[in-house]
């Protein structure tokens, strides 16, 4: 992406041989410009053939267009809801708010739309062993589709802080799991460091074809609003791989005439792991990685990889990045929750991202915003269960939904169920 050195899609090479630089998916637009239009992928709705099923794969054209569907290593993912949410609109400021739910996801969070391209690209290859660093829903991810593909999972965690879903899905979906005393920033310089030479295939975000994938989330969200583009999109920021691909994904679906202008992103970081929101506050002149510490424990990333494409990114879509604390985290998640909708922690920055950015006049409140949410509620119940029973460090629920103890007598439960106290909603 920096100096424009091509490689053939075949290689095994995740940044560029002459700078250092990350990589891209280069598309032929001209190619693309005769295929990949809104009555192709209108027509794949509710189609029930593979791989056009998948919400990725509706746009095969965008994503990877040369690949066989033979190859195709799908759960189909994506297809998620765009949620229409008044209350939580309110809450934040603005008239018309949805939100899509990644959470919905086979795994239960947006990595499986790049982990379909990342492990389609691994059987493209010919490789059988794929690796990743993780703070959680990349290696529940990794391990599903390699499991499915028929091939090795590997991942790496930090030994401490992992959600316990997280955690959970990995061991469960039977990935080779290995614990390692550090953080998500040095876990990925090892993956990358020990894949070479062991024919491992990283599967992080470096992984341009898991960009590619992501891009669907966009396209979706956009097709699902009946091609009308939204005024903003608001989505958290930890490794910057979904800012990356938003950015890239908007850059050529206005390149292609398939949306008439581009909508402006907002990359929600968390105050404790917010190096891109330093960086932006002194005008993207430089920046510093920072030692990284947050309740929302997914985006607990001190040194993004994808830093320059989220920086392109901004720059394409006059995007803007903003922080949020626990405590509003925790709040914003609480209410998400409170919906039925439900969510992890990392996913509420983009409620609550929004509801400040609309304060300081940054959104205004007649501007349509989709905001993403990026995990399930079940991926974090600790978070869940401490949050709501004040056992959260430096943390006040302001919306706790406090569990009832009865006695098993009627006369108990009367008491407790005579009084209408709902938590606010
Ligand atoms: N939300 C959730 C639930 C995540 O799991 C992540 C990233 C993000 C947001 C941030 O997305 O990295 O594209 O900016 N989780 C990674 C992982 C890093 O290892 O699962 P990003």
């Amino acid at each position: 992406m920096d100096c424009g050195q091509q490689y053939p899609v075949d290689k095994i090479i995740y940044a560029c041989e002459k700078c250092g630089g990350l990589l891209d998916v280069q598309h032929d637009t001209d190619y693309l410009k005769k295929t990949a239009t809104h009555t192709l992928f209108d027509s794949r709705l509710g189609t029930l053939e593979a791989p056009y099923n998948s919400g990725v794969w509706r746009y095969k054209e965008m994503i990877y267009p040369d690949v066989s569907n033979d190859l195709v290593v799908s759960r189909p993912e994506g297809n998620t809801n765009l949620y229409r949410t008044p209350k939580l609109a309110a809450w934040a400021g603005v008239e018309t708010l949805y939100l899509k739910h990644e959470g919905e996801n086979p795994t239960g969070s947006f990595k499986d739309r790049g982990m379909t391209g990342g492990v389609t690209q691994a059987r493209v290859l010919g490789i059988d062993r794929v690796a990743c660093a993780s703070t959680g829903n990349t290696s529940a991810s990794l391990a599903a589709y390699a499991a499915w593909a028929g091939i090795e999972g590997i991942v790496f965690f930090q030994n401490k802080q992992i959600a316990a879903g997280k955690l959970a899905q990995a061991i469960a979906y039977g990935a080779t799991g290995v614990q390692v005393n550090a953080d998500f920033d040095r876990n990925l310089e090892l993956v990358r460091e020990v894949a070479e030479g062991l024919g491992i295939y990283v599967l992080n975000s470096i992984n341009p074809f898991r960009l590619e994938g992501q891009k669907s989330i966009i396209i979706e969200a956009i097709q699902q609003l009946r091609w009308k583009v939204p005024d903003w999109i608001v989505v958290p920021g930890g490794n910057l791989g979904n800012s990356s691909a938003f950015g890239k994904g908007l850059h050529e679906l206005y390149s292609l005439g398939l949306i008439d202008r581009i909508p402006r992103i907002a990359i929600i970081q968390a105050e404790g792991a917010n190096p891109l929101y330093r960086s932006y506050q002194n005008g993207l002149k430089s920046f510093e990685p920072v030692h990284a510490e947050t309740v929302a424990t997914a985006i607990k990333i001190g040194n993004p990889v994808n830093y320059k494409k989220a920086i392109r990114t901004l720059k394409w879509t006059d995007g803007v990045v903003e922080e949020v604390s626990d405590q509003e985290i925790m709040d914003a998640k609480a209410l998400i929750d409170r919906q039925g909708l439900g969510c992890e922690p990392a996913s509420a920055c983009s409620l609550v991202g929004l509801r400040k950015l609309v304060s300081k006049g940054i959104i205004k409140s007649h501007e349509t915003v989709v905001g993403i949410l990026t995990g399930h509620v079940l991926k974090d119940p600790e978070a869940v269960m401490h949050y709501h029973s004040h056992e959260m460090d430096g943390i006040e629920p302001h919306y706790a939904n406090t569990l009832h103890q009865s006695d098993a007598n009627i006369d108990s439960l009367r008491e407790i169920l005579g009084k209408k106290e709902l938590t606010p909603a």
